[in-house]
């Protein structure tokens, strides 16, 4: 197949790329020809493990190409898919503009027959927009169909979830179109082209017993899966953090709590970790989307109001636990561990890290801080006004209190004796209940958690 991949940020790039890895012949596109530069350079401007090696070997096929122009790449290919960015407005809705304006330009490059897909996560009914627009914009007058197949890619791990998804779904209004985009996703289906989860290794393997169930449903019900999934599982985690809140209060344990919740198997043990709450370029933002339109339609959905306002909150709750630890935080020295959303990215759009560091900086204390991948970014948010430390040993030494905000491997696996030795006050704050209150009691430190019980 001759796919186009209109956006290369990370749903459009990772897509392309897994694409070409399925042995379609892909054009990847983007307005910012300094970005297409740099890819055709082999630079790629996410983090992501594993995409670069992805994008080289497909580059090196000749399956994977690089285009800053739309109209090329439209006229070479059947399937394209609009994979920009839909950021959130002040009031919370998304701004559809990028989608209406490449839905404007591939209509104007239309010389045949084509389907053009809604693959970023946009509120039920834009394909009703997108439609509308070629419509107006079909010079040639050719016969085209609109399709939604959004993508459920966590950040981290997100060639993993393409090429060994729980379920891929399309919303269609043809056969044609049905049949193409199941033309597209074929070799994922059968699993001929997969993901092994222990080498985190693309494979491929001719015959699978395995298969991926294809949803096939219409475009409205199709986005309406997209942000009904990710605000479930935002909703999740802020019932747990709220369960957490409620147990620090009732002398329980959340962990335990939600270990006995998780077994049951219409709950599950996903997305029940307590911590300072949600953050990343997804969650906060499908979430305040989908309420918008919800209200948009006519229906008040209370419960996504509570969902944002219980994280919201949660980070607040967090800083209070470290300025309650520290009595009083201005000139203080804060170390900080982990910058990013969550482990295995460098991406810190709405990181938890952001609201802390600027809300404990506000109050007078001094940041140090230090996260494996997210430095370089963090610079941008915080320029000079931190100390940026090489490790997490650097951060310790000295401070009055260390405060762990991500849960990376790497402070999993730190030396805690050594770490109780540096710091100045062994006050030891834990945003991701990462570490065992009594372990850390008998190593000596102040240890503060989230919705847990510290021995005395
Ligand atoms: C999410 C969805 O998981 C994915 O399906 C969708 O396509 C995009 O949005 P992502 O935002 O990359 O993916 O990360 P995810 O792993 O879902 O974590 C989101 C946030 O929730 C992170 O800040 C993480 O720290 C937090 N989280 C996750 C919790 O606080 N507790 C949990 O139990 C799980």
């Amino acid at each position: 197949m001759k796919i186009a991949v209109i956006g290369t940020g990370y749903v459009g790039l990772v897509s392309g790329v897994c694409f070409a890895e399925c042995g379609h012949d892909v054009i990847c596109v983007d307005k910012v020809k300094a970005k297409i530069d740099n890819l055709l350079k082999g630079i790629i401007p996410i983090y992501e493990p594993g995409l670069n090696e992805l994008v080289e070997s497909n580059m090196r096929a000749g399956r994977l190409a690089f285009e800053n122009k739309i109209g090329p790449a439209v006229k070479e290919s059947e399937v394209i898919f609009i994979a920009v960015g839909t950021p959130p407005k002040p009031t919370g809705e998304a701004d559809l503009s990028y989608i209406e304006e490449v839905s404007r330009q591939v209509a104007l490059a239309m010389d045949r027959y084509k389907v053009v897909v809604e693959k970023s996560t946009v509120p039920v009914k834009t394909g009703e927009w997108v439609k509308r627009t070629i419509r107006f914009n079909n010079k040639a007058g050719v016969e085209f169909d609109v399709a939604s197949n959004p993508e459920f890619l966590r950040e981290g791990s997100a060639i993993g979830d393409f090429l060994k998804p729980d379920r891929i779904v399309i919303g269609v209004e043809s056969e044609r179109a049905s049949d193409l985009l199941r033309k597209c996703y074929q070799p994922i289906i059968d699993q001929s082209v997969s993901f092994d989860l222990e080498t985190q290794k693309v494979i491929h393997q001719a015959v699978q017993d395995t298969k991926v169930p294809f949803i096939v449903t219409d475009v409205h019900s199709s986005e309406l899966i997209k942000h009904a999934s990710n605000s479930f599982l935002a909703l999740k985690i802020s019932y747990i953090n709220a369960v957490a809140n409620f147990c620090e209060l009732a002398g329980a344990d959340v962990e335990q709590v939600a270990v006995g919740m998780g077994l049951d198997s219409r709950i599950g043990t996903q997305f029940l970790h307590a911590g300072v709450g949600y953050g990343g370029s997804c969650f906060p933002k499908d979430v305040s989307a989908f309420l918008e339109i919800s209200r948009d339609l006519g229906y008040d959905f209370k419960l996504l109001a509570d969902v944002i306002e219980i994280n919201t909150r949660q980070r607040e709750i967090f800083i209070r636990k470290i300025k309650n630890a520290l009595w009083i935080l201005k000139d203080k020295t804060i170390g900080i561990l982990g910058l990013s959303f969550k482990p295995n990215t460098d991406d810190m759009r709405e990181a938890p890290a952001i609201d802390i560091i600027k809300s404990l900086q506000l109050e007078g204390a001094k940041i140090k801080a230090y996260d494996p991948e997210a430095m370089d970014v963090a610079r941008e948010h915080f320029q000079d006004t931190i100390t940026y430390c090489n490790d997490p040993y650097e951060v310790a030494r000295n401070c009055d209190a260390l405060v762990l905000v991500t849960e990376w491997d790497e402070f999993l696996n730190m030396d805690l004796e050594r770490i109780y030795e540096l710091l100045h006050y062994p006050i030891f704050i834990d945003g991701r209940n990462l570490f065992n209150p009594v372990d850390m009691k008998k190593i000596g430190f102040e240890y503060h958690c989230i919705g847990r019980q510290i021995p005395r």
